[in-house]
């Protein structure tokens, strides 16, 4: 039983014999892992794709996917993170038994981790450094505030750089710690990342032409523009978003005293996050809207339309913008390095301090090859480039298999230890969680990924 300190013994565990940090208080680990959930994902990912497959029917399809994947991998992952106490590599086998098969889905875990941060950091850098071409000022012509993009991620030198800074500032947070690292920033981050977007939206909805065109964009749902790939797509976001399918959940339970309301805090995690996402497209589309133009322009939604309106609104909105922007992609990334931290510390007996150097260093020479890659995107080949690669293959392979396999270790395999104790007075839940987990997330998870390798018959993949 945890007791009130910051540390609880995990000395029963037969190899090793070591005290494991825990979160402060049930609102700084709420913060932390929400933090973790709403990233790059919720601000610039969400309204571009909701832009692209068509407004209100796919935020509606994503909704359903949230509380039919999302929410059940959620409340696997802490159950087997917050039992085990251990990283994901570890916490299978706490659960099964030492050398267990199922600890690929840990190692799938940690290499999403290290692969996905590498990209991740790099498109962080590019928010970082457009806070500071925010203050500058966005000026000339539409073509020129666009071309800025082009510029930026076109030059090896500047990529590299912010991508340097992005990940130095990770680091230094990991390095704190659980409570003096991560929960701290948290905790500083979270609420100014709110207090900044509700300020977006309430000036998009209220001092835009563009707020009530917005509102219909994303909650007026038009089925004829729904397709099968939008589907598909919400159901791998509900994913990415989450941060699920790759033990970050995992992570942060396993740092969850024993006394913790996993369902509770799951369904507040998840609300948090989708809330966020919504508020992010109710600011950006307003804006869109309100200058008459187009929703569905993709990936530079964010780093190439909005800088041209925000010529107009000037620097009052931008900067806060691009702030936000980056503050939701340091509390995810510091998750992303937790993870694979968190397996060098537990297993192989690492210093955090060295852990995360020695990692951090590695994954930010994986990331160079990124940043000098991206080009690419910006011409919308998404074909070639390590970019690409690595953020395709991950989210479209790495976690939904990680995914998989999660949820069908708690719901198939230690079945009989999620008892309804772990419910607490959410109990009621119980019966449909372990359902959903056992059939219907599955084949959800299963589509999204025949979807990642285009083999679902009734999807025409254009290419
Ligand atoms: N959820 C983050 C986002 O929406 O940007 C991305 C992410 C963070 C994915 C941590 C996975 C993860 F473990």
């Amino acid at each position: 039983m945890a007791s009130g300190t910051d540390w609880h013994d995990t000395s029963q565990h037969p190899t090793r014999v070591k005290r494991r940090a825990h979160w402060t208080s049930r609102m700084g680990f709420i913060l932390a892992a929400t933090g973790s959930a709403i990233g790059l994902g919720n601000i610039w990912k969400f309204p571009y794709i909701t832009g692209v497959y068509g407004g209100g029917a796919f935020v509606l399809v994503y909704l359903g996917s949230v509380i039919i994947v999302g929410l059940p991998l959620m409340i696997a992952e802490l159950i087997i993170g917050r039992r085990a106490q251990e990283n994901p590599v570890g916490a299978f086998q706490r659960l099964h038994r030492d050398g267990s098969p199922w600890q690929i889905a840990g190692w799938l875990g940690v290499a999403s981790g290290f692969v996905i941060l590498s990209f991740y950091s790099v498109v962080a850098g590019w928010a970082l450094a457009y806070i500071f071409k925010a203050l500058v000022g966005f000026e000339g012509t539409a073509d020129q505030i666009q071309g800025q993009f082009s510029e930026l991620v076109g030059s090896p030198t500047w990529s590299i750089l912010w991508h340097t800074i992005f990940m130095t500032l990770t680091v230094g947070i990991v390095v704190g710690g659980i409570r003096n690292g991560i929960e701290r920033w948290s905790k500083i981050l979270m609420p100014a990342l709110f207090i900044i977007l509700f300020g977006l939206m309430f000036y998009g909805l209220f001092f835009t032409h563009g707020g009530m065109k917005a509102i219909s964009f994303l909650f007026n749902p038009d089925f004829s523009k729904l397709s099968a790939e939008g589907v598909l797509s919400a159901l791998g976001h509900a994913f990415f978003t989450l941060s699920l399918g790759m033990g970050a959940m995992i992570t942060y339970g396993s740092y969850m005293k024993s006394d913790a309301r996993i369902v509770q805090d799951a369904i507040t995690i998840s609300f948090l996050d989708t809330l966020i996402a919504l508020m992010a497209g109710l600011a950006i589309f307003s804006l869109v809207f309100s200058y008459g133009l187009e929703p569905g322009v993709g990936p530079g939604l964010i780093f190439q339309t909005l800088p041209v309106l925000f010529a107009e609104t000037g620097q009052l909105i931008s900067v806060p913008f691009f702030m936000l922007l980056t503050f939701a992609a340091l509390s995810s990334s510091i998750s992303l390095l937790e993870v694979v931290v968190s397996y060098f510390v537990d297993e192989r007996g690492w210093g955090r301090t060295k852990a995360c150097l020695i990692m951090g260093t590695l994954i930010y020479l994986l990331g160079l090859l990124s940043a000098v890659s991206a080009l690419k995107l910006v011409y919308g080949d998404w074909e070639t480039g390590f970019f690409d690669l690595f953020d395709y293959f991950s989210t479209n392979y790495m976690l939904p298999v990680g995914g998989l396999l999660i949820c069908l270790f708690i719901a198939w395999v230690v079945k009989d230890k999620v008892r309804a104790e772990e419910f607490g007075s959410a109990g009621r839940l119980y019966k449909a969680t372990v359902l959903t987990l056992k059939y219907i997330t599955p084949i959800a998870v299963l589509l999204v990924i025949l979807h990642g390798l285009e083999l679902i018959p009734f999807v025409e993949y254009g290419q």
